[in-house]
Parts: C-alpha cells; sequence; structure tokens
C-alpha cells in the first residue's frame, strides 16, 4: 500500500518535495513572476473561490490569497500524498483559515460548489487531460477566468533545438503525464471563449488564458495569441 502511494510521486519530485519540506514557503525565484501573472489573467476580486488544480506544494497559494482576502476561499487539488504534506504546511505556517488541499486526483476529484477561478500551473495532467476537465468544468462558474501555465514544443528556429531536451525532461515525470505538443491548451480551448497564448523562453513555455462561456465543451475552438 505504501509503495503503491510513492507511485502517485515521481522520483525527481519527491527528492524536491522532501528537500524543501522544512521551508514550507520556498518557491522558485524565476518562477514567481510568471505566478503573479497567472493569478493576475484570473482577474479575482475579494470573496472570490478559486481552485489551484495540481495545487503542489501550493506555490500559488500566496498570490491568490492576496487579492481573494479573507473572504475568499482556495482549493488546491493534488495527487500526490507527498506533495500533500508540503502544501499543507504552506498553510499552517501562513495560518491560512480559507485555504485547503483535497488529497485527489483531477479525474476523479469529488468537488463542490461553484468557482470564480481556475487556475492549473504547470499542470498538464490536469490541462491537457479531457477526463479532469471534463470533472471540472461543471464546476466552474461562466465567465470565470481560467489560466494555465506549462510546457510545449518549440516551433521558433532556437527553441527548435531545445525540443528533445524537453521531451527528455518530462520522462522524469508521471508516466500519465501528457507529453508537450505544438499546442497543448488544444482540449481546454474547447471549454473557453476566447483563449490567448503568451509563449515564453523560446516559445518552449506558455502561458494561457480564457473565460468559461457554457458548462458544454464548445464545438468551434478559437485560439488567438
Ligand atoms: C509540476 S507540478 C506543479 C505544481 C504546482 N502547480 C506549482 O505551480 O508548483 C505538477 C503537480 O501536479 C500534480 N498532479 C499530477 N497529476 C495529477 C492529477 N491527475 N491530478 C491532480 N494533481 C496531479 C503532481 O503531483 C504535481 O504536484
Amino acid at each position: 500500500m505504501k509503495e503503491k502511494r510513492k507511485d502517485l510521486t515521481p522520483p525527481y519530485f519527491r527528492y524536491l518535495v522532501h528537500l524543501i519540506r522544512p521551508f514550507p514557503d520556498f518557491d522558485f525565484s524565476f518562477i514567481k513572476p510568471v505566478r503573479r501573472k497567472a493569478v493576475e489573467l484570473l482577474k479575482l476580486k475579494q470573496g472570490d473561490r478559486v481552485l489551484d488544480m495540481g495545487c503542489g506544494p501550493g506555490g500559488s497559494f500566496p498570490y491568490i490569497v492576496d487579492v481573494v482576502g479573507p473572504s475568499g476561499e482556495v482549493v488546491g487539488v493534488e495527487i500526490s500524498p507527498e506533495v500533500t504534506i508540503n502544501a499543507r504546511r504552506r498553510i499552517a505556517r501562513n495560518e491560512w483559515r480559507n485555504v485547503r488541499v483535497i488529497e485527489a486526483s483531477a479525474q476523479t476529484v469529488n468537488l463542490t460548489g461553484t468557482f470564480d477561478g481556475l487556475l492549473m500551473f504547470a499542470a498538464a495532467d490536469v490541462y491537457a487531460s479531457e477526463e479532469a476537465l471534463e470533472n471540472i468544468f461543471p464546476h466552474v462558474r461562466e465567465n470565470a477566468r481560467v489560466a494555465l501555465f506549462g510546457a510545449k514544443t518549440s516551433s521558433n528556429r532556437l527553441g527548435r533545438i531545445l525540443n528533445p531536451f524537453l521531451k527528455m525532461l518530462f520522462k522524469l515525470s508521471f508516466s500519465t503525464t501528457p507529453r508537450p505538443d505544438y499546442e497543448p491548451w488544444r482540449i481546454l480551448a474547447r471549454y473557453v471563449e476566447r483563449l490567448d497564448v503568451e509563449e515564453y523562453f523560446f516559445g518552449l513555455m506558455f502561458l494561457a488564458s480564457g473565460s468559461v462561456i457554457t458548462k458544454k465543451p464548445n464545438k468551434k475552438l478559437v485560439v488567438a495569441y
């Protein structure tokens, strides 16, 4: 049973979360501005309820809490029991009473109520999974903002050289993690009215955002970037 639980965390991530466990507020400096921007794109206000899918150790929590305030709520969903420990330590350290983490997979988590914002930061297992999106979107209100950040293969001249390296890195991830392609937001684009995509790091990373228009996936795909 214990082995099975460990299998939910790829080895490299298990070492990382153990390493940073004594420092619950740890986050990589280079990622902070991107997190801030992703949360800004959610256009949240005081009192909003926000879903952070694949929340990991909760690196995005401070930015969301800052905007929604004590009357808002943040719900993180994280599949790995080992990573969940870190996220809960962050919550305890910051004495956030309005932040909680559900240990579950995005594909099967039992969500309740409606959310005003959906964040999927470096969570390809969520934003590129039809099953996960089908489970989540009935709980995200119409016009709510959605933001996602992740890796993609690059069509840029310089970035193309690094595509094989990116694919190699992904082999270290979950066996179920979808491998990056040129448009990893393709499935999600059916759930939002308009998806704006900004590319970073020679086209190897992207930050996308849009607004939910309907509870049912759009047949028409509209991507602007
Ligand atoms: C690269 S980490 C990013 C974590 C976090 N969003 C952040 O910004 O630091 C991806 C996280 O998604 C979690 N994850 C992977 N598959 C998942 C799934 N099916 N449902 C929920 N979480 C998942 C992993 O355990 C990991 O913590």
